[in-house]
């Protein structure tokens, strides 16, 4: 029955692919009955300097008729979109009425470490947490989640997670596109694993805890099938890869190239035009896609396929288990279908866009971080893997996450280069609190998608990082670092430090 369940997705999926066709993507139809998960809403907080979240639990329903428990914000399942305008200080009202801790961090947002909602700043059930956020960067889209150690993975997965957009208001004069859910939308990236009745499940064997876990269906924003409707004209996609571990290698069905005009920290100064990119676990990019000829199109991704064949295992090397990867061929993400209704706002691509290109000082520090995956590890982490005495470990530098450890203690205002490399497999390599410019990935130029400002990275062998840390954080509230699939976060693969 699973395995026909599994068959059935794929086939789907087959078939929407070779059509290319708008409203081809794999939604089972519709019971009449069913609530299905709702769109995103949007708080507009440019203006009023003030947002609420409400952390709740509830049921959402991803194949008609079958609810999974799941977590939100405001919401059954993910949270609202936040917009927030540079030069304001917005007053951030989080609230927990969720039956587990969590917190809220605003991943890619540039705020001290007493109010980046990481780690050390749980909100338990019940609670009140209320940081103001100053809102100081360029635009671009970031997003937040839930955060706490050895229970991220579980409750981003549950749907602890959102958008957040830093807006300034002159995107139009920049010839962006810029209505909100006409010409520009927002697609939060998931996985899940459905059971054979369509429940979205989440168990962990070891093989997913080693690789991280991958689902055998795809949502956008919650929805499987996710559908939009464009104008006849160009559409910017804010893409967000909020999957606990999936890497969505990117491009359209028809194989059109469209131009990347922003990276996890914003605008790029020249937009390039590409035809594919690698969309990684913490990642944004903005796209910008030209329906001008009336078509529509498909956005499709390639099957996961970073693993390397070996792995340690109690200090010898042994075959990785066998990746749970669910989807043996390119996948429809979403469909997009012109509706010459809709209006036009722009027609060509800006050649450049008013970012500084802020060359950065030499750096009077380098430090290397080896990302390690640590084998089987006695009497450690077993409250995370429920092995018992041996339990599977991450670390980085051969250590593996302590809360009461600082890692580095970082001159506020320096810019340090950082060496990161990657021992197994690849990696997402995030920072908290700072932005940084990918200088080489195993000594070549970085892939175009790496070429703005950046705060996650996928490290696939070594990369080169110039780090700027222009944030304050205490020790009590220091920064993380970490891969980004969520698993291995968990089980240790993060570190952190100050900036003072
Ligand atoms: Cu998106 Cu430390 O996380
Ligand atoms: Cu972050
Ligand atoms: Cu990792």
């Amino acid at each position: 029955m699973r395995q026909n369940r599994r068959q059935f997705l794929k086939a789907t999926a087959a078939s929407a692919l070779c059509l290319a066709g708008p409203g081809l993507v794999g939604r089972p139809a519709l019971a009449s009955d069913t609530v299905l998960p709702a769109p995103l809403a949007t708080i507009d907080a440019t203006a009023s300097r003030a947002f609420d979240l409400t952390a709740i639990a509830g049921e959402t329903a991803f194949v008609p008729g079958v609810p999974s428990p799941s977590l939100g914000f405001n919401q059954p399942y993910l949270g609202p979109i936040i917009r927030v305008r540079p030069g304001t200080e917005v007053a951030a009202t989080v609230t927990n009425r969720a039956d587990v801790p969590i917190s809220v961090h605003w991943h890619g947002l540039l705020v001290p470490g007493d109010r980046d909602g990481g780690p050390h700043q749980p909100v338990l059930p019940g609670a009140t947490w209320r940081p103001v956020l100053p809102v100081s960067q360029p635009p671009a889209t970031l997003w937040y989640h839930t955060h706490l150690h050895g229970e991220t993975a579980p409750r981003v997965y549950a749907g602890l997670v959102g958008v957040l957009i830093v807006d300034d208001g002159n995107d139009t004069d920049r010839g962006l596109p810029a209505t909100f859910g006409v010409d520009d939308l927002v697609l939060v990236l998931q996985d899940k694993r459905l059971d054979a009745a369509g429940r979205s499940v989440y168990q962990p064997g070891e093989a997913d805890r080693m690789h991280g876990f991958l689902g055998d269906a795809v949502l956008v924003n919650g929805g499987l099938g996710a559908r939009f409707s464009v104008p006849r004209g160009l559409v910017r996609l804010r893409l967000v890869n909020g999957a606990n571990a999936r890497n969505f290698d990117l491009a359209f069905a028809d194989g059109r190239r469209f131009a990347l005009i922003a990276t996890d920290q914003g605008l790029l100064p020249k937009p390039p035009a590409l035809s594919r990119l690698r969309l990684t676990p913490g990642e944004r990019v903005e796209l910008l896609v030209d329906f001008a000829s009336g078509s529509g199109a498909t956005l499709v991704s390639a099957p996961h396929a970073e693993t390397k064949g070996m792995m340690k295992m109690g200090g010898m090397m042994h075959d990785m288990l066998p990746l749970p990867e669910t989807f043996a061929a390119p996948f429809p993400v979403a469909a997009f279908t012109v509706d010459a209704g809709l209006p036009v706002a722009v027609r060509s691509i800006p050649d450049a866009f008013d970012i500084a290109d802020e060359p950065l000082p030499s750096p009077a520090v380098t430090r290397r971080f080896v990302l390690n995956d640590m084998g089987m590890m006695m009497g450690s982490g077993a409250e995370h893997g429920g092995m018992g005495a041996a339990a599977l470990a991450f670390g980085i530098n051969g250590r593996s996450f302590a809360m009461d450890r600082l890692d580095a203690k970082i001159a506020l205002g320096a810019t340090e280069r950082w060496i990161v490399s990657a021992e197994m497999m690849g990696h997402p390599f995030h920072v908290h609190g700072v932005r940084f410019r990918v200088v080489s990935e195993n000594g070549a130029a970085p892939r175009p998608e790496n070429g703005g400002w950046k705060d996650t990275v996928f490290v696939e062998g070594e990369t080169e990082l110039l780090v700027r840390f222009d944030h304050p954080a205490a020790a009590g509230q220091p920064f993380m670092f970490h891969c980004h699939i969520l698993e291995h976060e968990d089980l240790g693969m993060m570190g952190q430090f100050t900036v003072g």
